[in-house]
């Protein structure tokens, strides 16, 4: 049984490339290996200082996490702020990380671009805090996208230096876990890249039946195929792609056919994508007003998440404390 360990910023609603590309695999995952889910509210704050949201949004993916499948009784899911063990890992683990390395990171000089008036240490160090939430129950596997390899690279680099440093074994290196094949990319559906929260071209798993036609209705298309086997077209491959995650191959194959006779209405197709997009996330969209509602039960699964989180984290920092040389008087 792997430790896995999956963090998400709270910025923003989980949309379908969130559920697609890796929720779902989550709620199989969760119960075939040791799972930690977490909201990383800490690493927002480098982005997001003050959002006057800020709990709201924590709370939004909690419930979208539970709404979708995730089980506190069988993972341990928690909000990163409320193991401060992690804070502590983070400190320690700065000391092994150089100016150089954290300056080169892609994230960072990014970063450094986008938000040029905001370039705080924080998001200097985010790597370090990554790497201590990941490092801090020494887990051995993290599903992450392109974007977040070279942080995990990072985090690699940071265990073994401590290992080698101290003279310990501490610490694995954790590596990337790919759902064998099964990783979906979903793009948007305005013709470009992949779904995103800040691209505008997102399905949401609170959108409701309405507001998903709405959206599927305005997806980029073509013209039409120009003449019969005309070779798809980017934005109508985008439009085929999710529907093959959320129809059935024989609705697929039906409308494939008819692009290929070069006889397809889009309109047909997205109102086909649109049942079957609401179909599939209908009860996830039920569950999210429930579950948000009910503060108790929020209460409940953080506090039972945290407890669950910080006796592991203990355990560790012990270890990496008795490493480091730190003793009781
Ligand atoms: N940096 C990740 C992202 O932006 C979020 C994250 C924070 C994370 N800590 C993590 C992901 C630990 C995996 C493991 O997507």
């Amino acid at each position: 049984m792997e430790i896995v360990l999956s963090g998400i910023r709270p910025t923003g609603h989980l949309h379908l490339g969130n559920y697609f590309g890796a929720l779902r695999n989550f709620t199989k995952m969760q119960h075939e290996h040791r799972c930690f889910f977490f909201i990383a509210d800490l690493h927002a704050l480098t982005t997001h200082p003050k959002s006057a949201d800020f709990h709201d949004n924590v709370r939004n993916v909690l419930a979208e996490y539970l709404a979708a499948g995730l089980d506190p009784d069988v993972a341990t899911i928690y909000v990163q702020s409320d193991v401060p063990e992690i804070a502590e890992l983070y400190v320690l683990l700065n000391m092994l990380a150089y100016q150089g390395e954290l300056e080169r990171t892609a994230s960072f000089k990014e970063k450094v671009r986008k938000q040029a008036d905001n370039v705080n240490a924080g998001l200097l160090t985010y790597p370090v805090l990554m790497a201590a939430d990941i490092l801090i129950h020494r887990a051995g596997k993290v599903p992450v996208g392109k974007d977040q390899e070279q942080h995990l690279e990072m985090t690699r680099t940071f265990a073994r230096r401590f290992n080698n440093l101290y003279g310990s074994e501490v610490f694995p290196e954790p590596a990337a876990f790919n759902f064998g094949g099964e990783l979906i990319k979903i793009p948007g559906l305005d013709g470009s890249g992949k779904m995103g929260k800040s691209e505008g071209n997102g399905i949401f798993l609170i959108d409701d039946e309405k507001t998903v036609a709405r959206k599927v209705m305005r997806a980029v298309t073509d013209s039409g195929p120009a003449h019969p086997h005309s070779e798809m077209s980017a934005p109508v491959r985008n439009i085929f792609t999710v529907l093959e995650v959320v129809a059935s191959p024989d609705t697929v194959a039906h409308f494939r056919a008819q692009h290929d006779a070069g006889v397809i209405r889009y309109g047909d197709l997205k109102k086909q994508l649109a049942a079957d997009i609401w179909r599939t996330i209908a009860p996830i969209h039920a569950r999210i007003a429930e579950i948000k509602s009910d503060r108790d039960y929020l209460s409940r699964v953080t506090l039972h998440g945290a407890a669950k989180a910080r006796e592991s984290a203990q355990a560790t920092l012990k270890e990496v404390k008795k490493a480091i040389g730190f003793k009781a008087f």
